[in-house]
């Protein structure tokens, strides 16, 4: 069995008859030696008793956000500052729904609301309900902002349905959060730097050149090494993301000013992932003044930018682990494996573009290539793809020392 010894677990019940398969749950952590503090909503306590699950946590079960005895306790923001991840199960479809659009009107939706910690799903609900597109939706939105969804299963419901919406049993709920928490520190003696997102190349004080990378991509990477214990440097270009938990983020905008950060940074770290799309060309002159419409045509010369993991990869001296990324639209292979030699990268992340539906997307799909092999990691989100890519990496990097 994996340990999770110390491990500190919220662990939020909403209703639903799936209730009573959490207390093996809770058993499981306990048995684990985690610590466990129990939050009930009204509906929960319906299907379980308070007196029951404080027997099994072993600790007081918290119920109401406004009872003054368990907020001398352990108040709410407490509650979710405490909790090294939040696991709520059963997630019955309206507790997603409220999770979605944030409300705040109980304990729980108020922790979950109140936490930087990782939030833990296991939905379970009639199948109808499930397969709803309200449900989907839901779920769908909780996803991109990074909660993780755990099951559910398909089979016969309480009900007397037959479908997807059961809970996962206790112990895949067990496992799943044993693969993110239990592995926490297995790389907390490395350190990793990462460069995500676009670069913007200012034309005039007022417009610039740039592409569609979300960031998502190199956000995922950061906080998958990040949830490992590794010292995780993000240099990241203009996004609209939050910062993964534990990891450090330095903003630059222009590819001058990534490759400025970026080269004084590599060389402290022992790998460097550069998955920026950086711009390969900024304007030649940036206008002080805003450009006047002034005839039908007109021209905007541009110079080369620096390749920054060309550099990284050509260091002489403290050279990181370096992963260079390949957007390509044609000959994905060979275009990547050009790019893996002319910038003496030790792997290559080739992706194909081609479909559009990569750049700003929440799913994508890898093709590594290295000196001597290769691996496919097929379609997945990008949370998950990054974590396949981080144990990719940190196998060849181990492999090298
Ligand atoms: O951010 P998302 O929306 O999630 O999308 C992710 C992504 C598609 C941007 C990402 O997965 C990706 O493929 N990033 C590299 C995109 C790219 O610009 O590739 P490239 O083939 O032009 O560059 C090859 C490599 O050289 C890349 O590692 C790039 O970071 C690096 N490079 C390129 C130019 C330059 N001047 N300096 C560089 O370091």
């Amino acid at each position: 069995m994996q340990n999770l010894k110390g491990k500190r677990i919220v662990v939020g019940i909403t209703g639903g008859i799936a209730a009573y398969k959490t207390i093996e749950f809770i058993r499981l952590l306990r048995k684990s030696e985690a610590d466990v503090r129990v939050v009930l909503t009204a509906a929960a306590a319906e299907f379980v008793t308070a007196l029951t699950l404080q027997a099994i946590s072993g600790n007081p079960v918290s119920q109401s956000l406004l009872d003054p005895q368990a907020e001398l306790a352990m108040g709410h923001i407490e509650l979710a500052k405490w909790a090294d991840a939040i696991v709520i199960a059963p997630a019955s479809a309206d507790f997603i729904a409220r999770l979605r659009v944030g409300m705040a009107n109980d304990l729980l939706s108020t922790i979950c609301l109140a936490t930087a910690s990782p939030i833990y799903l296991a939905p379970a609900m009639n199948q109808q309900m499930y397969r709803q597109t309200a449900t989907q939706e839901n779920l769908q939105a909780l996803v991109r902002r990074s909660v993780h969804l755990i099951g559910p299963n398909s089979g016969f419901q309480a009900c007397g349905d037959v479908g997807a919406g059961r809970m996962s049993e206790p112990a895949e709920i067990y496992d799943a959060l044993c693969q993110d928490l239990s592995v926490l520190q297995d790389l907390a003696h490395l350190k990793v730097a990462i460069t995500a997102g676009p670069t913007r190349e200012a034309i005039d004080p007022v417009r610039y050149i740039s592409n569609h990378s979300s960031g998502k991509m190199g956000f995922a990477i950061a906080e998958a090494f990040a949830m490992r214990g590794a010292e995780v440097t993000l240099i990241s270009g203009p996004v609209n993301l939050a910062t993964p938990n534990n990891v450090k983020r330095i903003d630059v905008v222009s590819a001058q000013e990534m490759w400025q950060v970026t080269l004084k940074t590599a060389v402290q770290n022992h790998i460097f992932i550069g998955c920026a799309a950086v711009a390969d060309y900024r304007v030649a002159e940036i206008a002080d003044q805003k450009i006047k419409k002034a005839s039908d045509e007109m021209q905007i010369k541009l110079v080369k930018n620096p390749d920054i993991i060309a550099d990284v990869g050509h260091l002489r001296e403290n050279r990181p682990f370096t992963v260079g990324f390949a957007a390509e639209t044609q000959n994905v292979e060979a275009y990547a494996k050009d790019k893996l030699n002319r910038k003496n990268l030790d792997i290559i992340c080739a992706n194909n573009v081609a479909g559009g539906q990569v750049f700003g997307a929440d799913q994508n799909a890898l093709q590594l290539f290295w000196q001597t092999g290769s691996a496919s990691l097929p379609q997945n989100s990008k949370t998950e793809l990054a974590k396949q890519l981080v144990n990719k990496i940190v196998e060849k990097y181990n492999e090298k020392q």
